[in-house]
């Protein structure tokens, strides 16, 4: 989700800022608790947006939250001037803590999830003029961090069914330039990652997880970050463990790990990785800072329980809203368990009387259930534009490959039905009790009901 998204959602919800959870543990949730469900006895009546009463009256739970048991440490942190990595454990300490939760060798601590990708792409040799397949589907911050590089990010289609890349769309995409593969395991849906990792395998490119969505998600029985060459996760405030601004890379190779160290803190020798003088190799400041690391270092078991009851509320709406006719929840890998950072299903308006998506957006929103349309085609914004327009990109690229580049984005059938398509539901959302997703439901058969007065 993007910083603007989660603003639109923040005031949707609440103007009160970072929220204090007194209570530990899902205690912090039973000021929901308390109501009776009413088995969708308002779906005849006539909806908000036509002057109706909203379905759900009584807010959601804000994000982030803290616990008073927190604040002694992150004190700790400040009384004693410790500030920066170099001088203090608790980076370390965070390090080593999310390799075990995600059962990966190592971690590297990063200033955010963008300079966790900048490290990745960097040590996966990712240079100028070089191209990245990655997902369209993502928040711009993917793009990114291969346009710094003066490298091309180049889009897979997105597979409208499951919202992740497509791997049938990847080696028609592979040139004598491309150096890697950037799945993006987006709203916490793990990307089918097999068949993305036997066709970079075949071709000999590197496979970098963004995985800044996906604390926890698992394919196959193991914790995205373990299935690319390096992963990269965000800590921003938004996310599911957060710390204001913060980030990780994680990977089970010493030798990349080593790399990924020494470039993120300046090029100072790490590990294996070293050289005959101090200055051998490039790198930049992207180090965590003590405070971030002392805050996530608290969140472990708040993430663990929070993480299993979105599965169970998402599973609960799954089961509920793909019987809507026109209404189309993800489908997933097999044996996949994803995290839902957003929530999304698929919106097909001919079963709601032609009513567009953004007015169903509007109409959900009014029955007080806060929503949003997920990304959109953010190919055609301009930001791509400006990079191969740039000096440097038309140095690094031929001024052919740049059109044909400009035109590819048309190509994107897939992504393009996905972002006209889709309704996604913030994960705040599904840390509610049963009876709040039967709001949900009940909102949506509601609209269903009256989409002919609606449009
Ligand atoms: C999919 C994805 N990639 C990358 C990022 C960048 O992370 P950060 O905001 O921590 O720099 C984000 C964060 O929103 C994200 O959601």
């Amino acid at each position: 989700m993007s910083t603007s998204d989660f603003t639109k959602l923040k005031t949707s919800i609440t103007r009160r800022g970072f929220i204090r959870e007194a209570a530990a543990g899902s205690a912090a949730l039973t000021w929901l608790g308390g109501h009776t469900p009413n088995a969708f006895a308002s779906e005849t009546a006539k909806p908000a947006l036509l002057g109706g009463a909203p379905v759900h009256q009584r807010g959601w739970s804000e994000w982030p939250k803290w616990r008073e048991s927190w604040e002694p440490a992150v004190l700790r942190v400040l009384r004693s001037g410790k500030w920066f990595r170099g001088e203090g454990g608790h980076v370390a300490e965070f390090e080593a803590a999310y390799a075990k939760l995600l059962g990966a060798q190592r971690c590297l601590a990063t200033a955010s999830g963008t300079t966790a990708l900048l490290v990745a792409l960097h040590v996966m040799d990712v240079d100028a003029g070089d191209e990245v397949i990655v997902s369209p589907y993502t928040f711009v911050a993917t793009y990114n961090a291969i346009l710094i590089n003066k490298a091309l990010p180049v889009f897979a289609d997105t597979d409208p069914a499951t919202l992740t890349m497509d791997p049938k769309s990847i080696e028609s995409r592979i040139t004598d330039r491309t150096r890697a593969v950037l799945p993006v395991h987006i709203y916490g849906m793990p990307c089918d990652m097999d068949p993305i990792n036997a066709v970079a395998r075949k071709h000999k490119l590197g496979v970098i997880e963004d995985a800044c969505q996906a604390w926890l998600a698992e394919y196959r029985g193991r914790k995205c970050g373990n299935f690319g060459d390096l992963a990269c996760f965000s800590f921003q405030n938004s996310k599911h463990i957060p710390s204001g601004e913060g980030g990780a890379v994680t990977g089970n190779s010493d030798d990349l790990m080593d790399r990924c160290h020494a470039f993120h803190n300046v090029g100072r020798a790490t590990g294996n990785f070293r050289g005959e003088k101090p200055y051998f190799t490039r790198g930049s400041n992207y180090r965590m800072q003590q405070f971030q690391a002392v805050i996530l270092m608290q969140q472990f078991d708040k993430l663990v329980q929070e993480t299993a009851r979105r599965r169970e509320n998402a599973d609960y709406l799954s089961a509920q809203l793909k019987q809507i006719p026109g209404i189309q929840p993800a489908r997933l890998p097999e044996t996949s368990r994803p995290v839902w950072h957003l929530y999304p299903l698929r919106y097909d308006a001919t079963q709601f009387s032609g009513l567009a998506r953004d007015k169903f957006l509007k109409a959900l929103s009014a029955e007080g259930i806060p929503c949003s349309g997920g990304y959109h085609e953010q190919y055609f914004d301009g930001l791509l534009d400006e990079a191969i327009n740039s000096r440097g990109f038309k140095r690094l690229f031929g001024a052919e490959r740049l059109k044909a580049y400009r035109e590819s984005f048309q190509e994107l059938k897939g992504n393009r039905e996905v972002c006209a398509t889709t309704v996604a539901l913030p994960q705040n959302l599904l840390l509610a009790e049963r009876a709040d997703m039967d709001h949900i439901i009940e909102a949506i058969r509601k609209l269903q009901k009256h989409s002919a007065a609606l449009r």
